[in-house]
C-alpha cells in the first residue's frame, strides 16, 4: 500500500514535468517552420480531399474535377495565446484553370480551430463553411481568400479579388489581385488564374492590430506597399490553439488545378524567404506540352530543312565548282567553239587515269567520247597560271581551229578553266609515231615507204604553217612524239601553235626554251628567237631518226657510257662514204636507196649550224617532189658541235 502510494506519488509529479516539458518543446517546435516543396511531407500534414504530394514536392490540392474541396494543414496546432498573436507567413501558390481564363474556385489560407471540415462545401464556400454555418461568430476561422470566382451572394467585389474573410465568406476587406512594382512604382494587376506561380505575404501585428496582405509574381521580392492592410483585433478571435493550412475547391462549372509550391510560417519575427530554386517546378499542362512538342518539332524541321538546304547549296557549288569555266566577255565571239567542261569531264570519264592517252610538253592528253555525238576526241588538259595574253591566246587558238590541213591534227575546240585551258582535237587511232618508231611490237607497220609518206606529210603541213596559213605559224617542236597516225598511216602534225602559251604566260625578261633536247636549233639557246628555220632544224633531226630509227640523242647501246649524237653519227657515215649504213635495219630492205639517201642527207642539210644556210620548208618539198636535186652537204661543218651550242 504504502510502496503503491509513493509510486504514484513519484509518478504524477514526473508526469507534470513530462507534460510541461513537451508542451514546452511543442510550442518551442512549433513557432516557425518552412517548407521549401512538401518532399515527403504526406505524413506530416493533416490532408483530406484529393490532396496529393508529387515526388518533387508540389502540393496539389485540386484537379480538373467539378465540386472538390480539399485541405491540407500543418498537423500540429500552434499557440497564439496568451499573447502571441503576431504572426508572419509566406507562400507560393498557382492555379492552372482546365480552360484559359475560366477556373473555379480558389485557395483560401485558414487559421482555424479544427482540421475537421467534414460538413463543408465546395465552390463558393471553398471548403470552409456550409450554408447554415457561414457566418457565425462560433465559427474562430480567420481566412484570406484568393478567389476566381465573383460570388454576388456574398458581395465579391470581381472574379480576380483577394479577401480577408473573419467567420464568413462575406469578405472584411478584399482588393483586386495586384501587387505595388517599385521598379516601375505603380500597382499592376495579377491574374490569379493565370497559371503562373504567385507568392503572397501576410503578417499581423498584435500590437498595431494590422493585418498586412501582399503579393507579388513568383520570384520578386516583396513589394514595399501591401495590398491589403486591415485593423483587425484578433485577441477574440483567435483561440489558445489553432490549426493553420490550405483550404481549396473547384466549383460547378469549372475548375482548376490548385497548387501550393513553398510555405513558411514564423511566430516570432518575419517568416522565412523561400528559396525560390528549391521549389518545386509545376507540371506543364497538355497545351502548353503539345505546344512545346510543336515548338521542338518546329525547330527541328527548320533544323533539317535548314541543314539539307546547307548540303544542297553546297553540293551545288561544289557541282558547280567541279564544272566552272572560265568563259570572259570578250571570249563570247569565240563561244561558238566552245565545248562545255562539263561535256569533257563526262567525254574522259572524268579525266580518268584510265584514258590517258599521253603526257606532253604542254600537259597530259585523254582520250575521250563526246556525249553528244559519240565523236572521238583527244583532250588536252593545258594549265596556264597567267591571265595575261590570254585574250591573245585564245584569239589565236580561236584561228587554229579554222586550220585545215590533211596532215595537221585538227583542232576542233577549246574550253577555259581558272588555271587550265582544255584543248579538243581529233582522236588519232594509232597514236604517235615514236610509240611505234621505238616501240618493240608494231615496227612492222612502219616500212619504207609508209615512213617515207610521213615524211612528207609532215613536210607538207609545216609549209602549210609557215608560208600557206594565213600567218607564218612556227611549230617549235617538231619531233617524233608530235606526229601522230590517223588510221591510215598518215602523218598528222599535233601541237602547233602551244608554243605560244609560253611567250604568254612568262615574264618576257625570263628566258625560256621552248622545243625538246636534240631538237633545238643551236642559235636558239642565243638568241632566245624561234625563226622557220629553227622548225627547220628540229624537221631535220626528225628525218634522221625516222630514217634511222634512232633518238637524236643517247646511248650507243644499254651497256655504253658514251653519249651518242645521231646528227654527228649520220654525218660520220656521210663522211665515210656509207650514209646507207646508218638506215634503220628493221626497214626489211625494201627501202628505196635513192629516197633513203635523200632523206639522210636532207636531215643533214637542215642540220646546218649556220640558220640562213638550212633549205626551207617549199625546198624541201620540191626536193621531194623531184623538182629540185639536192645540193652538196658541205664538208666542213661540225654537227656534233652545234647540237646544243652556238656555232664558234
Ligand atoms: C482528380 O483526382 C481524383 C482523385 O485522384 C480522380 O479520381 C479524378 O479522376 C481526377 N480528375 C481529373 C480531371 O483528373
Ligand atoms: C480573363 O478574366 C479577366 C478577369 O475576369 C477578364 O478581365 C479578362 O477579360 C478575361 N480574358 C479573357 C481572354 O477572357
Ligand atoms: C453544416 O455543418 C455543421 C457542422 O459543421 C453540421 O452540423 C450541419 O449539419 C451542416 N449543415 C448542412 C446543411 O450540411
Ligand atoms: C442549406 O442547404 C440545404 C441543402 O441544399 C437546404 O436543405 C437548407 O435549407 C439550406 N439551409 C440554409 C440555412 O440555407
Ligand atoms: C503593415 O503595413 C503598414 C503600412 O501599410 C505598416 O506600417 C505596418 O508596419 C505593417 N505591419 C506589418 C506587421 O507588416
Ligand atoms: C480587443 O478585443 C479584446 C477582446 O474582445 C478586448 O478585451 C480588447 O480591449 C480589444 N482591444 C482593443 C484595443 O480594442
Ligand atoms: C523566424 O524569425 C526569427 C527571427 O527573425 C528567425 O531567426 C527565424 O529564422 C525565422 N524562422 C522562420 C522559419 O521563418
Amino acid at each position: 500500500m504504502e510502496s503503491q502510494l509513493s509510486t504514484q506519488m513519484l509518478i504524477s509529479p514526473m508526469l507534470i514535468i513530462v507534460l510541461i516539458l513537451s508542451v514546452h518543446t511543442f510550442a518551442q517546435e512549433d513557432m516557425q517552420f518552412i517548407y521549401n516543396g512538401f518532399q515527403g511531407s504526406i505524413n506530416k500534414l493533416h490532408v483530406d480531399g484529393i490532396t496529393t504530394i508529387h515526388s518533387n514536392g508540389l502540393l496539389q490540392m485540386t484537379n480538373h474535377s467539378q465540386q472538390l474541396s480539399s485541405h491540407a494543414f500543418y498537423p500540429h496546432p500552434v499557440i497564439f495565446k496568451p499573447s502571441r498573436l503576431s504572426f508572419s507567413t509566406t507562400f507560393v501558390f498557382a492555379m492552372v484553370p482546365q480552360v484559359h481564363n475560366i477556373s473555379g474556385h480558389g485557395i483560401v489560407f485558414v487559421i482555424s480551430p479544427t482540421t475537421n471540415f467534414q460538413h463543408t462545401l465546395p465552390s463558393q464556400y471553398l471548403g470552409l463553411f456550409n450554408n447554415s454555418t457561414n457566418g457565425r461568430s462560433s465559427n474562430h476561422i480567420v481566412a484570406l481568400e484568393l478567389d476566381t470566382v465573383q460570388n454576388l451572394e456574398f458581395k465579391d467585389i470581381d472574379s480576380n479579388h483577394v479577401g480577408i474573410d473573419v467567420n464568413s465568406l462575406k469578405s472584411v476587406d478584399a482588393a483586386s489581385a495586384a501587387y505595388y512594382s517599385d521598379k516601375e512604382r505603380s500597382n499592376k494587376i495579377l491574374l490569379l488564374n493565370s497559371g503562373k506561380p504567385m507568392q503572397i505575404w501576410i503578417d499581423y501585428d498584435e500590437v498595431e492590430m494590422l493585418l498586412n496582405v501582399t503579393l507579388a509574381p513568383f520570384r520578386d521580392p516583396k513589394p514595399s506597399k501591401c495590398l491589403l492592410s486591415k485593423h483587425l483585433n484578433l485577441s477574440a478571435l483567435l483561440l489558445d490553439t489553432m490549426y493553420i493550412g490550405f483550404s481549396s475547391s473547384t466549383g460547378s462549372e469549372a475548375a482548376s488545378n490548385h497548387y501550393i509550391l513553398g510555405w513558411s510560417w514564423n511566430q516570432t519575427g518575419k517568416a522565412q524567404n523561400l528559396d525560390p530554386d528549391k521549389l518545386p517546378p509545376l507540371p506543364q499542362n497538355k497545351q502548353q506540352k503539345l505546344l512545346f512538342r510543336n515548338i521542338v518539332f518546329v525547330v527541328l524541321l527548320i533544323v533539317v530543312i535548314l541543314a539539307l538546304l546547307g548540303i544542297a547549296a553546297a553540293l551545288w557549288f561544289l557541282w558547280r565548282k567541279k564544272y566552272r569555266e572560265l568563259l570572259e566577255p570578250w571570249e563570247k565571239e569565240y563561244a561558238p567553239h566552245r565545248y562545255t567542261f562539263k561535256d569533257l569531264y563526262v567525254a574522259t570519264k572524268g579525266f580518268k587515269n584510265s584514258e590517258l592517252l599521253g603526257v606532253g610538253n604542254f600537259g597530259k592528253v585523254y582520250k575521250g567520247i563526246l556525249p553528244s555525238t559519240s565523236r572521238q576526241v583527244a583532250v588536252k588538259l593545258v594549265s596556264h597560271d597567267s591571265k595575261r595574253g590570254m585574250k591573245e591566246f585564245v584569239e589565236e587558238i580561236s584561228s587554229m581551229t579554222r586550220l585545215r590541213h590533211r596532215n595537221l591534227v585538227q583542232l576542233l575546240s577549246y574550253c577555259r578553266r581558272k588555271g587550265e585551258l582544255i584543248l579538243v582535237y581529233e582522236y588519232m587511232p594509232n597514236g604517235s609515231l615514236d610509240k611505234i618508231l621505238y616501240g618493240k611490237d608494231n615496227k612492222s607497220k612502219l616500212s619504207w615507204s609508209t615512213r617515207f609518206n610521213i615524211i612528207k606529210g609532215v613536210a607538207s603541213a609545216l609549209l602549210y604553217l609557215h608560208e600557206e596559213w594565213e600567218q607564218v605559224l612556227l611549230h617549235r617542236d617538231v619531233k617524233a612524239s608530235n606526229i601522230l597516225l590517223d588510221a591510215e598511216m598518215n602523218a598528222r602534225l599535233g601541237d602547233f601553235g602551244l608554243a605560244r602559251l609560253y611567250d604568254h604566260n612568262n615574264d618576257p625578261r625570263t628566258t625560256y626554251v621552248v622545243g625538246t633536247v636534240g631538237y633545238i636549233a643551236p642559235e636558239v639557246t642565243r638568241t632566245q628567237q624561234p625563226t622557220t628555220s629553227t622548225d627547220v632544224f628540229s624537221f631535220g633531226m626528225f628525218l634522221l631518226e625516222v630514217g634511222c630509227g634512232k633518238r637524236p640523242i643517247g646511248k650507243q647501246s644499254d651497256n655504253d657510257d658514251e653519249d651518242f649524237f645521231l646528227g654527228d653519227w649520220v654525218y660520220d657515215c656521210w663522211k665515210r662514204g656509207e650514209i646507207l649504213t646508218a638506215s634503220d635495219p628493221t626497214m626489211e630492205d625494201d627501202y628505196q636507196e635513192k629516197k633513203l639517201e635523200l632523206v639522210l642527207k636532207l636531215g643533214l642539210l637542215c642540220l646546218h649550224p649556220k640558220a640562213k644556210e638550212r633549205p626551207t620548208m617549199r625546198q624541201i618539198v620540191q626536193f621531194f617532189n623531184g623538182s629540185t636535186t639536192l645540193p652538196e652537204i658541205p664538208s666542213d661543218y661540225d654537227i656534233d658541235s652545234c647540237i646544243f651550242f652556238e656555232e664558234g
